[in-house]
């Protein structure tokens, strides 16, 4: 089994990740890390000021190819991900789980983080965010309406769908 959410940052990926790894007692890995551990730099902020968003594209494409031979895990990607089509292929190595979480939430959510680089600026975050919606759509097997569910709710609806295979909760 290899389930691999996508969605804007935010959207819960990373803590949906880790619960789902352990319910179903899979492996968790998460996109960004791997990307950190191939860098010469600090965190994802420092590759992105001193290398460019080219060169952290480069890395999280090799970090996808390397997830496509994984199997038994759960995968926490990064948001931008869908930006390179040459990654939607790889990905389709696992079964895509789509976490859509409304602009008003997730800018509740970030808006004082400041680890992440493109949520620096509102508009140009909603940007990305309306360009990247129907990317997050197109690739996913399924996707779950996050707004006003809590983390287990998404859980249970992860497991009914994709494990499970239920089609009416
Ligand atoms: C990015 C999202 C981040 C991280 C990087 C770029 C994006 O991951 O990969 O800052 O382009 O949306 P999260 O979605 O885990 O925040």
């Amino acid at each position: 089994m290899k389930l691999i959410l996508i969605g804007f940052m935010g959207s819960g990926k990373t803590t949906v990740a880790k619960n789902l790894g352990h319910k179903l007692n899979l492996k968790v890995v998460e996109m960004d890390d791997l990307v950190l551990k191939i860098s010469k730099r600090k965190n994802i902020k420092e590759i992105f000021v001193k290398d460019g968003e080219e060169h952290f594209r480069d890395l999280e494409t090799k970090i996808a190819k390397k997830i496509s031979t994984m199997d038994n895990v759960v995968i926490s990607t990064g948001g931008g991900v869908v930006m390179k089509d040459r990654n939607n292929n790889l990905l389709k190595t696992g079964n895509i789980i789509f976490l859509k979480t409304s602009f008003e939430v997730l800018e509740q959510r970030l808006i004082s983080d400041s680890s992440r680089p493109l949520f620096k600026d509102r508009e140009k975050a909603k940007m990305l965010f309306d360009l990247r919606q129907s990317k997050y759509e197109e690739w996913a097997d399924l996707t779950i309406q996050t707004d006003n569910k809590t983390v287990k709710e998404i859980i249970k609806t992860v497991l009914l769908k994709t494990v499970f295979k239920k089609s009416v909760l």
